[in-house]
């Protein structure tokens, strides 16, 4: 099936602007491309809110460190169209690196606080990337509502923070993880593992689990679960950034749950991939 691509701000404005004079609701989900299930339901959820859905695929640069997968990641645009396509999406806005970032580009976004620690503090500039490229994303689109994956969710709570800091009008929605038969969240890094470090990987939500569970149901102190959690991690993984328990609107640090809505993050390296996942503490 062939869906409407637009390559520039202005092409895509005006369909947004026409659609909107005529009454519809207009939904914007940001992506990178190399689309899986886990993207397709933020689709499914613009088009469960609104009448018009816009898919977006854009390899930002800046929110890739020096020494990071931007060179690999992989660019898989015709494949990806055809899946929003058959989802039931209208349009892909797929825009140039020039379109993005013109000559003389000098205008930076940064949430304090927020991006201070889990994979602001792992990937230094990563979340300063991320703000600018959503903000730009969301002032060019003009659209009704953006919906952002829980699986990166201090991404989606900074998101959620700059929306409101700088009084941008789309509202910014949520969609819960999409995992595998094993509870392993879907990801366009999986894509780099092997089947011996996907059966590794499939441990990181197990871990998260059990550790919720003993914090929530089995009254352990945060801390032990935590220790305990970090060294299963270990054991397993060939690298581990973090796992800490956080408050899941502040982000702040945790050493007793009670009366807080909290999450446990975790970020660990298995083979050639960085995965990071999160879990409800209930
Ligand atoms: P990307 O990694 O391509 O992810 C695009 C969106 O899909 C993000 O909102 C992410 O949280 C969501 N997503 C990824 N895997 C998911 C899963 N298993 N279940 C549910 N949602 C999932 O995240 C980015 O791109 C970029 O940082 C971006 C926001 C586009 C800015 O460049």
């Amino acid at each position: 099936m062939v869906i409407q691509t637009f390559r520039t701000v202005q092409d895509m404005r005006t369909q947004v602007t026409a659609w909107k004079a005529t009454g519809l609701r207009v939904g914007l989900v940001p992506t990178m491309g190399n689309l899986h299930a886990g993207h397709i339901a933020l689709v499914k959820a613009a088009l469960a809110q609104t009448d018009r859905v816009i898919t977006t695929i854009f390899i930002n640069p800046t929110q890739f460190g020096a020494n990071e997968d931007l060179d690999s990641y992989p660019h898989t645009e015709a494949a990806d169209s055809e899946q929003v396509a058959d989802a039931g999406g209208h349009a892909m806005f797929i825009p140039s690196s020039a379109e993005m970032y013109p000559a003389g580009f000098s205008t930076r976004v940064i949430v304090d606080g927020l991006t201070d620690c889990l994979c602001g503090a792992a990937r230094p500039g990563h979340m300063d990337g991320v703000s600018q490229v959503v903000t730009k994303l969301l002032n060019q689109a003009h659209a009704d509502v953006a919906f952002f994956g829980e699986k990166d969710w201090q991404q989606l709570t900074v998101i959620k923070r700059l929306a409101r800091d700088l009084d941008i009008e789309t509202e910014i929605c949520g969609v819960p993880t999409v995992r595998d038969a094993y509870g392993l969240a879907l990801s366009s890094r999986n894509g780099y593992l092997n089947a011996e470090e996907v059966d590794i990987a499939r441990k990181l939500n197990v871990i998260l689990k059990k550790a919720a569970y003993d914090i929530a149901a089995g009254g352990f102190a945060i801390d032990e679960c935590m220790k305990a959690a970090k060294a299963l991690m270990k054991a397993g993984f060939s690298g581990v950034d973090y796992v800490e328990c956080r408050d899941a609107d502040t982000l702040e640090l945790l050493d007793r749950s009670e009366g807080r809505s909290c999450r446990i993050f975790a970020a660990v390296h298995v083979g050639p991939a960085r995965l990071i996942d999160n879990h409800l503490v209930n």
